[in-house]
């Protein structure tokens, strides 16, 4: 199953009617006509009103809502109410609460933090989900169904006895026996053998960890509490799905992630999901890159099949120290930016904004006065419009990626639990600077997990892939073998799924398509840095290695780049090696944005990837093809073009493609000057 084929983007959001009086829900419903919102998630935070006590349930408030949104003729997006627990669940089962890193049980509070491994939320949470899908299946404009909330909460985890029983359980399972345990988490070290299941502890602030949940004596163990506490949590929503899937066959199921959310494996859960959507709360006003390469991930979850944006805000988030509004124009680019990757839905949190509680200020489609004449719900309105005038044009449509990005919680743990090398570097900031680089230069990519097909790609990148699963090393070998260009940077190549060194040379497994042997890993502190000379087909380029630099001895491989200081000075820091009919290379360093721009530059230009528009800073150029919807069944080819302007300052480029522009109907020749304005969107259907 995947997203509904819809008629066109859905628009709408996380509407709380609930909350609110039957006058008020007049003035919303006409507002949402005006803004041509054809979307409601219901139900989200119901189930304290659904279920008053244990005994007891009632669906009134739900009817109400969902009733007159059917009335209205709207699609719905039905929550399974699991986000925020009720008051007397924990109360009564103090289990539901989590117990923190520090071994605290928590009381009653807040939402998004019930214990995963509790048996009373298993059953009650799997209760409420059955009573709903009994429901509500068959409720006409019912799109789809959304379980729980945001699962993970603050840091993803649980650390009580339900849990650590779970987690011996989950071990036992694995592992076989204790001795295969034992071997995996090296517990020769430091005198841990075990030598029965009950004596594992959770590995938290009272047993494993100092200085929080990065610093652990044993990485096997921590690693694999993550693994575990992401499939705990996973077990919950599939708990809820399958109690939906006993009444409803058809209606796809999925849950919104959190983008590069750190505490959950998503490519672990993506399968359970009939689609991904993510809520798009970028950090900061400037964020456009990071945002693409969140799509881009998000859409990798389920092999490239659109996705939806489940929840973004009109104008200010709240839950951080400043909250900025989206300037003029914003609401619309970031907008289209999630459509150009590939999102056929474009939701809201929120609405109508609460009169009270912690997101009382948080940006919604109407505030607090209900206005439709504010600049918010102006531009919201407008958006609707260009939706509506976009129809299905690309609905179902996906994104023809040559270029792979590997992204790995598994890496991204254990290089942030590992103690050695480097404290401040961070997965995610090195994955995104390679994202950038490739951004930059205007390819389109898919960011995949470890496992993904890689025989379409000419180009994939896998940095600090330091933790190697599977056949990883022979899948990146035969991509270069047949052609294509491989990629990794430091760390790479040092552990297997446990986590224990490979006892070889690094890169380990990876050395033979590299060409190179790293002897030494030198760090530096923030701020330090180490000059890196790039010599590229463009020619020489001045660039500089931060935090990592690695000292490597090629044993195959062409130099490409050398460090200019230290007593490692006028050694290799870059390496590319041939390996069949395509190249392997290696950059041993930090680069920054200067170096690892011109590099991928370089290899992108290889395979003939440069972006219609690279010369052109912050013209973000974005593709989505699919096959014959135009004509049904001819099989031809239709391919939208998004053209997003994040730069301050107005663009004039020739037009790459000539076509129809879709938010105008106008005719574009190739070749014509387009001016676009800063946060102007161009969205052409290639003729
Ligand atoms: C999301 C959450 C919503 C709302 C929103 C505010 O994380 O799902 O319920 O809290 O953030 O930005």
């Amino acid at each position: 199953m995947r997203a509904p084929r819809t008629s066109k983007i859905l628009y709408g959001g996380d509407y709380n009617p609930e909350q609110w009086s039957a006058e008020i829900w007049d003035v919303d419903y006409a507002a949402f006509e005006l803004a041509r919102i054809d979307t409601l998630t219901l139900g989200v935070f119901t189930w304290s009103l659904l279920q008053p006590d244990e005994e007891t349930y009632d669906f009134t408030a739900l009817d109400a809502a969902v009733q007159r949104a059917v009335t209205e003729g709207k699609q719905i997006v039905l929550a399974t109410a699991t986000g925020g627990m009720p008051p007397w669940l924990g109360k009564t089962y103090p289990e539901v609460n989590r117990t923190d890193f520090e071994g605290r049980r928590h009381v009653y509070g807040q939402r998004h933090n019930h214990c995963p491994s509790s048996p009373v939320f298993r059953r009650l949470s799997a209760a409420l989900a059955d009573r709903i899908a009994q429901r509500y299946t068959g409720t006409p404009g019912l799109v789809a169904w959304h379980v729980g909330n945001e699962y993970g909460g603050p840091d993803g985890s649980c650390y009580c006895q339900n849990c650590a029983a779970g987690y011996r359980e989950w071990l036992a399972q694995r592992y076989g026996s204790l001795e295969a345990l034992n071997e995996a988490w090296n517990t020769t070290f430091w005198s841990h053998r075990y030598s029965a299941w009950d004596q594992i502890e959770v590995p938290n602030a009272l047993s494993e960890h100092w200085r929080g949940p990065n610093h652990t004596a044993f990485q096997g163990n921590t690693l694999d509490f993550r693994r575990f506490m992401s499939e705990a949590l996973l077990r919950n929503f599939r708990d809820e799905k399958e109690r939906i899937r006993a009444h409803d066959a058809d209606t796809p199921v999925t849950t919104n992630f959190m983008g590069a959310f750190r505490p959950i494996d998503y490519h672990r859960w993506s399968e359970h999901l009939d689609f991904a959507t993510w809520d798009n709360y970028p950090p900061g006003r400037d964020k456009h890159v990071r945002m693409a390469f969140t799509h881009d991930l998000m859409r990798g979850l389920k092999g490239g099949e659109p996705f939806w944006v489940m929840e973004q805000t009109p104008t200010i988030t709240a839950s951080r120290d400043v909250n900025p509004v989206k300037r003029p124009g914003v609401l619309g680019l970031w907008s289209w930016q999630g459509i150009a990757h590939g999102a056929d839905a474009m939701l809201y949190f929120q609405m109508r904004a609460s009169r009270g509680a912690c997101e009382k200020y948080h940006g919604a489609v109407l505030d607090h006065a209900g206005r439709t004449d504010s600049r918010p719900f102006r531009e919201v309105a407008a958006l609707g419009e260009q939706l509506e005038q976009l129809g299905d044009a690309v609905v179902g449509a996906r994104t023809p990626a040559k270029v792979a990005l590997i992204v790995d919680w598994d890496n991204w743990w254990t290089t942030e639990i590992t103690d050695g090398f480097n404290r401040h570097v961070s997965y995610l900031a090195t994955v995104l600077g390679y994202y950038d680089a490739v951004w930059n230069a205007g390819a389109q990519v898919d960011v995949v997990p470890m496992t993904a097909d890689l025989t379409t790609y000419d180009v994939v990148l896998a940095p600090q892939l330091h933790l190697l699963k599977g056949d990883i090393a022979d899948r990146l070998h035969a991509v270069a073998q047949r052609g294509g260009t491989v990629l990794t940077s430091f760390w790479a190549g040092r552990v297997d799924e446990s986590a224990n060194a490979f006892l070889m040379d690094a890169p380990g497994p990876l050395a033979p398509t590299l060409g190179i042997r790293v002897e030494e890993i030198d760090s530096a502190g923030p701020g330090e840095t180490n000059p890196v000379t790039l010599a590229l087909e463009e020619g020489s380029v001045d660039a500089a290695a931060a935090l990592v630099m690695e000292l490597i001895v090629p044993t195959g491989a062409e130099v490409i780049g050398t460090y200019g200081a230290d007593f490692y000075a006028g050694t290799p820091a870059v390496t590319k090696n041939t390996v069949g009919a395509g190249q392997a290379w290696y950059v041993g360093a930090g680069l920054d944005a200067i170096g690892l721009r011109a590099i991928l530059r370089q290899v992108l230009a290889g395979h003939g990837l440069i972006g219609p528009y690279a010369g052109t800073p912050d013209l973000e150029h974005a593709v989505r093809e699919r096959v014959g919807a135009r004509n049904e069944g001819d099989g031809e080819i239709e391919r939208v073009h998004f053209l997003l302007n994040h730069g301050g300052v107005p663009v004039r480029v020739p037009a790459h493609v000539g076509g129809q522009n879709l938010l105008t109907g106008a005719e574009i020749h190739a070749g014509e000057s387009l001016v676009l304005d800063p946060t102007d969107v161009v969205v052409i259907l290639e003729a």
